[in-house]
């Protein structure tokens, strides 16, 4: 037997016995005569102690023990002398002292030190992953990583569903982002799509009298990659039959409350609290607030259009908006901080930032716009007082929402506003349809097969089909969860009348043709029968990087990709043999001195 606990596992009631355990030196310290080594497994750390006293040989042998060498040692368990215990370490109470010393293998010297690895960077780290997968912290995330997919699977399995899986290599859903291609040899010219998600197969798992599907799946897309975007995720993807919205929700609910229980003993209040799309907007700024904290958007075009700012009436004027939130206790800001404040916004897409201070009155360069009275309604409605600073920005709504809606986060943070915790809430009844501007059509917000909300049906059935705003008023069933400020997940009741869906695509500018070339083994499959149904996918690197206190969702996947989509360890993606090329009669045109030294390496 290699060993006979893990090093985390010894405990003060082992003091005594002697036993066997092996991992990997972490620190080292010699003392005059003693070496002491941490030693480290998965379970935890153990100290451990070589004195010549005990064993003169394995002593004069730990001399040699470099970082990350692989040792058992077998030897006894002694309680630690008075004043040397960790009470910080589970295992802190106790040391071995080692009789046997075996060294399993040894280490290079290593490209960063272990004990400094934070501080390492992460293009190093990432290179050299199985390092950094070492470290407590990354185990620990991957444990509780471990843990939440168990029961979530344990979760869906007492609920009655089914885990089934769906093909890697098939056609293009229409989640909406970018596909990764693979071409097929055995049909020159022919590609299959990774999923962006399994939307189309779970639907047709639902024809197929499945009642309850879930997976655990990788899904695939290529977009612009940010701290909580990778273009290779995991979703917790979900349908069932004969359900509405409400039994998808409470279901989630339910899972939450369980998932944040058992991984963290945290208690979570269900329900969660509901924002419509349009309220969430209005509020926040955006469709995924973070409801830590206050600080909301206030409406201020009824004021602004009283005084004679031109920047306020000209966007007002053309159809735009004017809001507005409170920087509490802002007013001793410096002109300095408050240009600052200014080029921020303007980072984030506005012309400009207007402000007005409370102090002792209204100081501002725009205070002379306005009567006191219209003043005072503004500071009223922010519930400003004396010590603080009224922001406004005024434009097109997307930049006045968007602008505002990351000022708020900037500020919440930046004056502690934040709380601790877990703050959930649905956002639900988002537009059935979005226009797009650059097409100059209308796009499916969620996906084409959204059903409306049951009171918007008939509009869109019977409604002038060249009526943007009645188009634009189109209510979906769909829903996403959002925790702190981040959206986990997204789902919506799906369409299962043909004639709806026809109408549907009608509306999008989907021909019949391109609908049948796209989808048409799913509009096969929703002739025959189809069930009511509708589910949801949770982005489980998200939810696992929120649960574990992560800024990224890199820390939570074993082998993550970079910004640009590289994975710093394989050195993937790489060139191919031009004999592989051939087979899947693929021609490149980049030059080959590109493809040579087109290991595309980047910062993160
Ligand atoms: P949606 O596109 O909203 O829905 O995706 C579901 C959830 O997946 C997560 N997610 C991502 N996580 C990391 N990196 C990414 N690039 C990424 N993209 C999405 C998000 C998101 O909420 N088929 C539908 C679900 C349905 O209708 O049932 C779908 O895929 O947390
Ligand atoms: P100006 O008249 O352009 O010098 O702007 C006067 C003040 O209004 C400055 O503080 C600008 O930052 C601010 N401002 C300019 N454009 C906008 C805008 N679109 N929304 C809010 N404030 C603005």
């Amino acid at each position: 037997m290699f060993r006979n606990k893990g090093c985390g596992e010894v405990k003060e009631t082992d003091i005594g016995s002697a036993m066997t355990i092996a991992g990997w030196v972490f620190r080292r310290r010699d003392h005059g005569g003693l070496i002491f080594i941490d030693l480290r497994d998965r379970s935890g750390i153990c100290q451990i102690v070589f004195s010549p006293d005990v064993a003169a040989d394995a002593h004069e042998r730990a001399h040699d023990l470099r970082a990350e060498y692989v040792i058992a040692v077998t030897g006894e368990i002694r309680k630690r002398p008075e004043g040397t215990e960790n009470p910080g370490l589970p295992t802190g109470m106790t040391e071995m002292y080692v009789r046997k010393l075996a060294v399993l293998n040894e280490a290079s010297p290593l490209p960063y030190s272990m004990e400094e690895a934070a501080d390492a960077g992460e293009a190093l780290r990432l290179r050299h992953r199985y390092l950094d997968l070492r470290r407590p912290e990354m185990q620990k995330n991957l444990i509780i990583r471990h843990r939440i997919a168990k029961l979530m699977r344990d979760y869906l399995d007492e609920k009655g569903f089914l885990e089934i899986e769906t093909p890697m290599l098939t056609k293009s859903t229409p989640e909406g982002a970018r596909d990764y291609l693979v071409p097929s040899r055995l049909n020159p010219g022919h590609f299959y799509a990774l999923p962006q998600s399994p939307q189309l197969f779970k639907q047709i798992l639902m024809v197929a009298g499945m009642e309850r599907y879930f997976q655990v799946v990788k899904c695939f897309r290529d977009e612009d990659l940010r701290a909580d975007r990778q273009p290779e995720f995991t979703q917790v993807d979900l349908e069932m039959s004969f359900v509405d919205r409400e039994e998808v929700l409470s279901l989630m609910e339910g899972l939450m409350k369980k998932l944040f229980k058992d991984v963290m003993d945290i208690d979570i209040e269900v329900p969660f609290e509901r924002l419509s799309f349009h309220e969430s907007m209005e509020r926040f700024g955006n469709d995924k607030p973070d409801m830590r904290f206050g600080l909301e958007l206030k409406d201020m075009a009824d004021l602004a259009a009283k005084g004679t700012f031109k920047v306020f009436l000209d966007a007002l004027k053309s159809g735009g908006m004017v809001k507005a939130i409170i920087g509490k206790g802002m007013a001793g800001l410096s002109r300095k901080d408050v240009d600052n404040l200014t080029a921020e916004a303007q980072s984030f897409g506005a012309k400009g930032l207007a402000w007005i201070k409370v102090k002792n009155g209204f100081d501002s360069p725009i205070a002379k716009f306005f009567p006191e009275d219209v003043l005072k309604a503004m500071a009223e409605r922010l519930e400003a007082e004396d010590g603080d600073m009224m922001l406004f920005v005024a434009d097109r709504p997307k930049i006045v929402y968007d602008v505002l809606s990351r000022l708020r986060l900037e500020l919440g943070r930046r004056l502690n506003l934040i709380q601790s915790g877990y703050k959930f809430v649905w956002i639900t009844d988002f537009p059935l349809l979005e226009w797009d501007e650059e097409e100059a059509r209308f796009q499916a917000m969620h996906h084409p097969f959204t059903s409306p909300m049951e009171g918007d049906i008939e509009k869109m059935l019977s409604g002038d089909s060249n009526d943007r705003g009645l188009l634009s008023s189109l209510r979906a069933k769909a829903y996403d969860i959002v925790l702190n400020g981040y959206e986990i997940g997204g789902g919506s009741i799906r369409i299962h009348r043909q004639d709806l869906q026809r109408r549907m695509f009608g509306l999008l500018n989907i021909s019949e043709e391109e609908a049948r070339m796209k989808f048409g083994f799913l509009l096969d499959a929703l002739q025959y029968g189809a069930p009511p149904h509708g589910g949801i996918a949770l982005g489980l690197d998200r939810l696992v990087m929120l649960m574990v206190g992560a800024t990224s969702i890199r820390d939570v996947i074993a082998f993550p990709k970079t910004q640009k989509a590289f994975c710093m360890m394989s050195g993937a993606p790489s060139t191919v043999e031009t004999k592989q090329l051939r087979e899947l009669h693929i021609k490149t045109d980049v030059p080959l001195e590109e493809k040579i030294s087109g290991q595309v390496c980047d910062g993160l």
